[in-house]
């Protein structure tokens, strides 16, 4: 485990308390916790922005009685084997499939993926969440 350096931090009272009932909310028990993921959060950000390797999941809803949609989404996804680490498909009911697909590369072309799936006719909604490999994350 890294090594655990203390600082201190100047703040406003009014935005404190702010931050301190939003920690308290979201279920932190302390503030270094809520603060570590907070810089975490920002890392992981400008990952994405500089187009880093990074890892996420994209999620994405559809019906598959749709004509030809099963295939057309699955062939998207071949296009792009060498960043999909695994996906798994649920059935949701009769007619709703749910799918995610685990991804590890370079953020454009996770976006890029991502944004091709969404984008099918017939599918109802996706999200892509972006996260990290880890590495650069302490
Ligand atoms: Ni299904």
């Amino acid at each position: 485990m890294a090594q655990l350096v203390r600082f201190g931090v100047s703040i406003e009272s009014s935005l404190l308390e702010k931050f301190d009932r939003h920690i308290e909310n979201k279920g932190y028990s302390t503030r270094s916790e809520a603060l570590r993921d907070l810089i975490r959060q920002e890392l992981i950000k400008k990952e994405w922005e500089e187009d880093d390797e990074v890892a996420g999941a994209i999620t994405f809803i559809f019906d598959h009685h749709q004509r030809g949609l099963t295939s057309r989404l699955t062939s998207i996804q071949h296009g792009y084997q060498e960043i999909i680490i695994s996906s798994q498909h649920i059935h949701l009911d009769h007619h709703n499939c749910l799918e995610i697909v685990a991804v590890k590369g370079r953020a454009t072309e996770v976006q890029k993926l991502a944004n091709a799936l969404q984008s099918v006719k017939g599918v109802r909604h996706g999200t892509l969440s972006m996260s990290s490999t880890g590495k650069s994350l302490g």
